[in-house]
């Protein structure tokens, strides 16, 4: 099979599979399967794939159709300007939690260095986004083992400050810090059902807790005593929940309009 030949195949199946983007999706797939790059794939029509380059295309085609991820085929996902590794171990970093780190960078500069704990750290997107625009260390955390493993590679890959540490929230914290951040789960098991396919692949625990709420009202109660402020990504639906709070300085709309962020302070 040649590069054009390749080409039309995945835009015709995946146009035919409902994928939106399904131009762009064709390009990743055939570039992960030869291992070129745009403008090779897109001036060698005529180059004919191996067998092993078509057998990765149609494994990868075929994933993409039910709606595997794209990120997770790429391994890769910008966030806030940088580029992180991606994989199954973690949730895809989405755009609406860069609104964390505008509000958490506007809360910093309260403080001259400051002390900021991530929670929920997946990735490492928020930690290590934060330690390179600020230039300091971060502590970041997650139950997850998986996740802190990937999150290890995008410190070393970007060459980040950040301290890693397997815990349950905030159970490990004995002394204060001044800001805690965290995008938490926060969608519960009916929500779940309904939430698109893609979603489906990425890590249960990243995005569900009990009611929704479970782990934010857990970061609630103990950041009371760790911290001045925390700041943490809620559900579209939240907002009256997080009202509930006398701590609740203020909430952040997302591009949609939607609560986003949820800014308390102590103290
Ligand atoms: C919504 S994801 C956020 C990942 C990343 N911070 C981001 O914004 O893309 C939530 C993360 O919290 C972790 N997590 C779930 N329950 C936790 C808990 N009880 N304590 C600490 N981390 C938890 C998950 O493993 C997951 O990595």
């Amino acid at each position: 099979m040649k590069i054009k030949e390749a080409l039309s195949i995945l835009t015709k199946t995946l146009k035919e599979s409902n994928i939106a983007t399904y131009s762009i999706d064709a390009l990743i797939i055939l570039k992960e399967s030869t291992q070129k790059d745009d403008v090779f794939c897109l001036t060698n029509p005529d180059y004919e794939l191996s067998k092993d380059e078509s057998d990765k295309l149609n494994r990868l085609l075929e994933k993409r159709v039910k709606k595997y991820p794209i990120a997770y085929i790429q391994n890769s996902k910008e966030f806030y300007g940088f580029e992180f590794y991606i994989d199954e171990n973690v949730l895809i970093p989405r755009q609406e939690t860069e609104l964390l780190i505008e509000e958490t960078l506007n809360v910093a500069k309260e403080f001259k260095n400051p002390k900021i704990i991530d929670v929920g750290t997946g990735s490492g997107c928020i930690a290590i986004t934060l330690s390179k625009l600020l230039n300091i260390k971060i502590t970041a955390s997650d139950i997850s083992k998986k996740a802190l493993d990937t999150a290890k590679i995008n410190a070393e890959k970007l060459q980040a400050d950040v301290e890693f540490i397997e815990a349950d929230t905030l159970l490990f914290l004995k002394e204060k810090v001044n800001i805690i951040v965290s995008n938490p789960p926060y969608i519960d098991e009916n929500e779940y059902k309904n939430l698109q396919e893609d979603v489906k692949f990425e890590p249960k625990k990243a995005l569900i807790c009990k009611n929704g709420t479970q782990i934010i009202e857990k970061l609630i109660n103990q950041a009371k005593d760790l911290c001045r402020y925390l700041i943490i990504e809620i559900g579209y639906d939240q907002e009256e929940f997080v009202k509930t709070y006398k701590s609740l300085l203020y909430l952040k709309k997302d591009f949609a309009g939607l609560p986003r962020v949820a800014v308390f302070r102590f103290g």
